[in-house]
């Protein structure tokens, strides 16, 4: 069952000013971009000041998850010495802040030992740093890790999501780095064909943090250029990524009140439009 999981997510206590989470998976296109965009945005929303990084160098979207958004200053010119990290943070409509990264074939994978700096600069004065960070396991991923506070795991309701999301988890253990849990994304409440929350947590090893349904609206929303917590905030993903949001910055969350009426009385406006 698509649940919503009201636990209060505890800060790690470490002496950053802002909470640098990593947004992880063992596999690709389980929704890591996306959920670095809709939580940062759900978090600001909250009164949080939120900073997004693209660290995946080789499928860098972050910028088009952000409605076509970037920055001539890219996250490999500051890794390579050759620009401040306050050169390439660009602050979007929304309010959130972001460093993207170069979508050039040319650029070499680029060395992760600066990451750390970047993002302890990119975090001051800031509440959340967000770092969306490329799949699998390799040294560029270990990289990007170690230079993480914490981290948040993405996974799907499959077997081999789950199995790769196991790895990853086994990875964050080796590095000793605190894993804050486990999101499952792209639930469509089917238990007769997806593993259900309880055997994710169980092949995991980990609490999930939030379950996120499968949403149409998603692909919308991309399409609109807007992310989904502000295209459709009472999206059944929305609500999931908003409670999500409000349990990492210690707040109760209050489910809106009338919500299926509310989302019949917007289904009829935008027939009628
Ligand atoms: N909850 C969801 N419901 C439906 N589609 C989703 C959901 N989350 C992500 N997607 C879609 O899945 C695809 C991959 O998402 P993306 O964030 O790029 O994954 P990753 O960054 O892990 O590779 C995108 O087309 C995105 O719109
Ligand atoms: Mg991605």
């Amino acid at each position: 069952m698509i649940g919503f999981i009201n636990k209060k997510i505890q800060k790690i206590d470490v002496m950053n000013e802002a909470r640098i989470i990593g947004i992880i998976s063992g596999k690709g296109g389980v929704g890591k971009t996306t959920l670095t965009v809709n939580l940062g945005m759900a978090l600001k929303n909250l009164g949080n000041d939120v900073t997004l990084i693209d660290a995946d160098f080789s499928a860098s979207n972050l910028g088009v998850y952000l409605g076509q958004y970037d920055h001539p200053v890219k996250i490999q010119k500051v890794l390579r010495g050759e620009a401040r990290v306050d050169q390439a943070i660009f602050r979007h409509p929304t309010g959130v802040k972001a460093v993207t990264s170069s979508k050039s074939i040319n650029q070499a994978e680029p060395s992760t030992a600066m990451l750390r700096d970047i993002l302890e600069t990119a975090s001051k004065g800031e509440d959340f740093v967000l770092v969306d960070c490329p799949p699998g396991i390799g040294t560029t991923v270990e990289g990007i890790i170690e230079a993480c506070d914490e981290l948040i795991v993405v996974t799907m309701p499959t077997q081999t999501a789950s199995v790769n999301a196991a790895q990853i988890m086994q990875e964050c253990r080796m590095l000793e780095k605190p894993v804050l849990g486990t999101v499952l994304n792209k639930v469509e409440d089917n238990p007769e064909k997806e593993l259900v929350n309880r055997e994710v947590e169980m092949m995991t090893d980990s609490n999930l943090l939030a379950t996120i349904p499968y949403d149409q609206k998603m692909k919308e929303s991309l399409f609109e250029n807007t992310a989904l917590v502000t295209y459709d905030p009472l999206s059944p993903a929305s609500i999931a990524i908003k409670q999500l949001a409000a349990n990492l910055s210690g707040e109760e969350y209050e489910r809106p009140k009338l919500l299926k009426a509310k989302r019949k009385m917007n289904r009829i406006k935008s027939i009628l439009n």
